[in-house]
């Protein structure tokens, strides 16, 4: 009896002792994700979960002037909430005017994610949160000089309660954009909405969703063959630690941007690029990595009658064609009118109101600066 006694105290003070440790941390953030998104656990780094204190020092980092050179642009510079944390350009201008080589990428389910720039380049989110405010042509600014910033403005406190750290340091900054990032999940689009039951489609909805996740076989089989490659729900080229990238026939070798290669080295991977979740689509024009199309009606277009040859081009798009065409023959969808109009009407469907306007992820210093 005595024994047990002593034991459960050990224990009491042990759990005890854990937990008023783990309290300085809480509250835990809930996030609300469908489960036919996957899960997610496995990409919250152990060492930078999501908590409350962490998310809204993320928000407020994310929209700190202070974090660039001449404080006059933040991440939300080109990352905009009413544009599903796109800039609506095709390539966006740092603070000294400079313009990057690619178009801004839109912030939604990066949690599902598993490499991260249109090379992929970047392992984590955390890696990818720094980069911009060091880069030269982005917000390019130096950290000490930042740091030294946000002490003055009182960050202090904010790092000290969220991370339980005496001092502002890059990588604490790196975590808690993260963290902010990791909680940009989209989920109450009208396709989410009829998934769950809430929502009855359109005909041209119904048509169109079909259209995008069949691979066509020909005279069987009529489909757009978009979900070969923006896979299942997420519309996006992850799934269960697998990163998609491919080349979608945008250019012939001569002119093809690098792409995958320039980070593998390998010549095969030559224009391949991530596939990029559609969610809010409609809302992220200029599209590709390129920023080159300046409609959905016109991507469509290039993946039915648009597509480039080269040595790269995805197996995927070779083989999808609702006719039977002749091998080394231009791949064509040969997509009728309707079914490019069906499309169109499914890729409208990925459009979440409540992402972007839901008043967590928007501006804190909305009424102070700006
Ligand atoms: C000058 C415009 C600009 C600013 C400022 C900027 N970004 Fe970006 N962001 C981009 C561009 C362009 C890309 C694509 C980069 C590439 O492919 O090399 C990108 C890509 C990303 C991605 C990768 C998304 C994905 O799905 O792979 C993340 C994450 C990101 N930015 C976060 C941030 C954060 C955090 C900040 C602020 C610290 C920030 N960005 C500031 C333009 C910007
Ligand atoms: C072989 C794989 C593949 C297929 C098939 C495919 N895509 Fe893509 N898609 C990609 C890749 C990769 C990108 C990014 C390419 C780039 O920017 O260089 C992309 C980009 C896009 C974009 C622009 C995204 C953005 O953020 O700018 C849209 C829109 C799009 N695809 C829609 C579709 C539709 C609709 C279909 C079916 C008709 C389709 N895709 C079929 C791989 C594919």
């Amino acid at each position: 009896m005595r024994f047990n006694h002593t034991i459960t105290i050990l224990f009491l003070i042990l759990f005890l002792g854990c937990d008023s440790k783990k309290n300085e941390l809480e509250p835990e953030f809930t996030l609300d994700a469908p489960k036919y998104f996957g899960s997610f656990n496995q990409r919250i780094p152990e060492d930078n979960p999501i908590t409350t204190k962490g998310f809204e020092l993320g928000r407020m980092l994310f929209y700190e002037k202070k974090l660039s050179g001449d404080n006059s642009m933040s991440c939300a510079s080109c990352h905009q909430q009413n544009k599903a944390f796109t800039d609506g350009k095709a390539f966006s201008a740092g603070i000294d005017g400079q313009n990057g080589e690619v178009s801004s990428m839109s912030l939604v389910n990066l949690l599902w994610s598993e490499k991260f720039t249109w090379n992929g380049k970047m392992e984590t989110v955390e890696e990818q949160s720094t980069e911009p405010i060091r880069n030269p042509i982005e917000m390019h600014e130096n950290f000490e000089h930042a740091i030294k910033e946000l002490e003055d403005a009182g960050y202090s406190r904010l790092f000290q309660e969220a991370f339980n750290s005496d001092e502002i340091t890059d990588d604490l900054i790196g975590k808690a954009l993260a963290q902010f990032q990791r909680a940009l999940v989209s989920s109450n689009s009208k396709y989410d909405q009829y998934l769950r039951g809430e929502y009855v489609p359109t005909q041209a909805e119904r048509r169109g969703e079909k259209l995008f996740f069949t691979h066509p076989i020909p005279g069987q089989l009529r489909g757009g063959n978009c979900g070969d490659c923006h896979l299942g729900p997420l519309t996006s080229g992850a799934i269960d630690g697998f990163q998609g990238f491919h080349n979608n026939g945008l250019d012939t070798d001569e002119n093809m941007d690098e792409g995958l290669m320039a980070v593998t080295g390998n010549p095969a991977d030559k224009g391949r690029f991530k596939t990029p979740s559609l969610r809010n689509i409609a809302l992220t024009a200029p599209y590709m990595h390129d920023g080159r199309f300046e409609t959905l009606e016109e991507v469509i277009e290039h993946y039915d009658n648009g597509i480039h040859q080269s040595s790269t081009l995805d197996v995927l798009i070779i083989e999808g064609s609702n006719e039977n065409q002749a091998s080394g023959e231009r791949p064509q969808l040969f997509l009728t009118k309707q079914e490019k109009q069906d499309i169109l009407a499914f890729l409208h469907m990925l459009t979440d109101e409540d992402f972007i306007n839901n008043s967590k992820f928007s501006n804190p210093f909305e009424n102070e600066n700006d």
